[in-house]
């Protein structure tokens, strides 16, 4: 397998794609694949630069044994196309933003999450923003199924 760098990208980077980037990092150390990839996340929004994750998403996934701490939010830049093989879009409206920043010659991959949660009827990883606690729970439910769905796509690559 190549060397495999990844983009998960969502609204606010607070909540899903960092929850997304935690995962997967954990679950390639585990896998002891540090040396293959490269792993980060972003928003397509600029509410949230520099800051921490949001406090809800840290607690959820710290419950499962995901640490969310070293995340800070960034938004995307058109310099990331040039820095990143896959893009991995948590909803439909990430996957536009991303679309309409896309560089003509981009050779890389966009995604929808959700395209790598087998037999699953989901699109969007629904935004556990303006939700109760129980939102960032499923969304790391989610999130698990992805990424060992990702992960075996690109391993068998
Ligand atoms: P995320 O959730 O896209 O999963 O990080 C959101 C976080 C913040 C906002 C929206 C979505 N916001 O509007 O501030």
């Amino acid at each position: 397998m190549k060397f495999c760098s990844v983009l998960f990208v969502c609204l606010g980077n607070i909540c899903r794609s960092p929850t997304a980037q935690a995962v997967f990092e954990k679950r390639i150390a585990e896998h002891g694949l540090e040396d293959l990839f490269k792993i980060d996340s972003c928003g397509t929004g600029s509410w949230h630069i520099g800051k921490m994750p949001d406090s809800r998403a840290i607690e959820a996934a710290e419950k499962r044994g995901y640490s969310l701490r070293h995340i800070r939010g960034r938004k995307m830049q058109t310099k990331d196309f040039d820095n990143f093989d896959y893009f991995i879009a948590m909803d439909r409206e990430n996957l536009k933003e991303i679309e309409r920043l896309l560089p003509e010659n981009f050779c890389g991959n966009v995604a929808l999450f959700s395209s790598f949660i087998k037999d699953s009827k989901l699109v969007d990883v629904p935004d556990p923003y303006y939700g109760g606690e129980r939102g960032f729970d499923e969304v790391i439910d989610l999130i698990e199924l992805g990424v060992s769905g990702f992960l075996k796509s690109t391993l068998s690559d």
